[in-house]
């Protein structure tokens, strides 16, 4: 279909919980040490939602601040899409409860779960409905409470995630804006699903004392085996937008990939060549919040006036599916 419009990113927000877990905390949990942690992942501390926060709670305040970037009122959001493998319920999905928070009815929301390729997911539909002309002003979150779906007893999974909301405001582009979404792309593979998966609590194995007892309700993750796939799958989404659009990775002024590991994030850069300068990583302050790696990124950035207007920034995913994408946007 030949776009009716243009979308672009008009305005973006972060949130990350207070409380901050650092490698030494987590040191008393399980047994794993500072070094390992930083070797292996590149991480060194992530934040951690409060007992009494759910993912709505840090998708409003994420969603609240891309809102007043944008320069908009609540009221002009006429789709929300959210992105997370954390919801606050089964059912009803958080974007409904968030539409409740924001005052917001009578307007397309809904929740939808591709891992941490969720947000780029949520960017590609966001990008359509406003391409085809149906929406105007849509919000994309990508929000995650990781920390409670996590089994704090097993070393191979508690000390890699953090939790956190990234917001952005994807808004028809006026002919003369120079900012502009130029291409996504997504994809999956269901192959490897169990690769990475909460086992229980949905038809397959529902909630019973067993599930309970046996930590069923938790992250599960095969990490060796998903790490290659990782580099393989963000290079082909890198490539298969950079190649549509006839661009030299030279162009890209920034790559923001998903923050899952510094390892993986560095052997992309080196196989897509492009300058490490241009590579933005925040793992150290985050961990991996899954869905909201990169809108939290990309927020930090813009707003730390790193990336700029007219930059062209290449950004790409992974994660439980499996799936994985990209987005090229001009801000
Ligand atoms: N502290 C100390 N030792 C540990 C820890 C820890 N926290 N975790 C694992 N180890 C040990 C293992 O037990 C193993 O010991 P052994 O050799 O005695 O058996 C050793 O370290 C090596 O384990 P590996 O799993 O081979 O370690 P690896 O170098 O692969 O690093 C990691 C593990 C960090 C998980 C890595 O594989 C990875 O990052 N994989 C990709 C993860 C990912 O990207 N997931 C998808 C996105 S998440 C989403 O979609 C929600």
């Amino acid at each position: 279909m030949v776009a009716k419009y243009y979308a672009k990113i008009s305005g973006t927000g972060r949130y990350l919980p207070d409380k901050i877990l650092n490698n030494h905390d987590l040191e008393k949990i399980v047994d794993t040490s500072d070094e390992w942690i930083k070797q292996r992942t590149g991480m060194w501390e992530r934040h951690i939602a409060s007992e009494d926060q759910a993912s709505s709670d840090l998708a409003y305040n994420a969603a609240i601040k891309a809102i007043k970037a944008a320069n908009l009122r609540t009221k002009d959001i006429d789709m929300i899409v959210v992105a997370t493998i954390s919801p606050d319920h089964p059912f009803p999905s958080t974007a409904c409860i968030l539409m409740k928070k924001l005052g917001l009815k009578n307007i397309p929301a809904f929740d939808l779960s591709a891992g941490c390729t969720g947000w780029i997911y949520a960017m590609d539909m966001a990008r359509q409905y406003i391409e085809n002309g149906i929406a105007k002003n849509v919000l994309t979150i990508g929000v995650e409470i990781v920390s409670k779906i996590t089994n704090w007893k097993d070393r191979n999974t508690c000390v890699l995630f953090g939790d956190g909301a990234g917001a952005a405001i994807v808004s028809r582009a006026e002919t003369k804006d120079i900012s502009r979404i130029i291409d996504s792309e997504i994809t999956a593979d269901g192959t490897y699903y169990e690769y990475l998966i909460q086992p229980a609590g949905g038809s397959r194995n529902p909630a019973s004392t067993n599930t309970i007892k046996e930590n069923k309700h938790t992250v599960e993750m095969q990490g060796n085996k998903i790490f290659k796939l990782a580099i393989k799958s963000m290079y082909n989404a890198c490539e298969t937008v950079l190649k549509r659009n006839d661009l030299d990775v030279k162009s890209i002024h920034w790559l923001i990939t998903h923050q899952a590991n510094l390892r993986i994030i560095e052997a992309l850069g080196k196989k897509l060549k492009i300058d490490s300068n241009k590579v933005i990583v925040n793992i150290e302050k985050y961990a991996n919040t899954s869905s909201a790696t990169i809108p939290i990124a990309l927020d930090e950035a813009i707003r730390a006036r790193k990336i700029r207007s007219g930059d062209l920034v290449l950004m790409a995913s992974f994660g439980a599916g499996l799936t994985s994408g990209s987005i090229l946007i001009r801000v």
